[in-house]
């Protein structure tokens, strides 16, 4: 079930991020793996403000979740992440269409994210999922922010790439 986010959920949310960063040490990026989840703090205040969302199991115990941020009237994706456990199941899927129908009730124009250009499961996923490439020319001021402050947390050690999905009705315009 996709629902959102609950004041009991954020110390799940942080044990899914860990588990789900392994994933990229097999790639050699155990900088990634080691990065710690986002604070308890950081995780409510998405709760309290109605932008964070959870996939849950059959016991409502939280599995996967979705963050979202509002970037210059773009719907900015900061974080979606599956147990692994869970993964592969439509989970994540689910989850950033949900953001999209809440963006299309906000009227915003689309959504925005930042992502590793060659991790399998991070651009090429994106991508099947409708969103685009934007070239650096036409980042908005909130993604050049984005980028600076990922490049200055030395995310930029691998291939970064910003992508853009527009919305019409909550969904994704080819
Ligand atoms: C990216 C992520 C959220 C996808 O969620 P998910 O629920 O597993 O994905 P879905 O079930 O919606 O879609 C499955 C598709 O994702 C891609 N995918 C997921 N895991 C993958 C993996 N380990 N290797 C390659 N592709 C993968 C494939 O395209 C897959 O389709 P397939 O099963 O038909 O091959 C999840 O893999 C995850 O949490 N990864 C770690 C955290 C992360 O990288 N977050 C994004 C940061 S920008």
């Amino acid at each position: 079930m996709i629902r959102e986010a609950r004041a009991e959920d954020l110390p799940a949310m942080r044990g899914i991020e860990v588990a789900a960063g392994e994933a990229f040490r097999n790639l050699g990026m155990g900088a990634v793996a080691d990065d710690p989840p986002p604070s308890l703090e950081t995780l409510a205040n998405y709760q309290q403000d109605g932008r964070a969302w959870v996939a849950t199991d059959s016991g409502d115990v939280a599995v996967a979740y979705l963050l979202v941020d509002v970037v210059e009237r773009f719907a900015h994706i900061e974080q979606v992440t599956v147990h692994p456990l869970y993964a592969r199941q439509g989970l994540g899927r689910k989850l950033i269409e949900e953001a999209a129908l809440w963006a299309a009730t906000l009227g915003l124009k689309g959504m925005t994210l930042t992502t590793f250009a060659d991790v399998p499961w991070n651009a090429p996923y994106y991508a099947r999922l409708g969103f685009q490439p934007v070239p650096e020319d036409e980042w908005s001021a909130g993604l050049r922010r984005i980028v600076q402050s990922e490049r200055d947390h030395g995310l930029d050690a691998w291939p970064r790439i910003v992508m853009k999905r527009r919305l019409a009705g909550g969904r994704a315009v080819y």
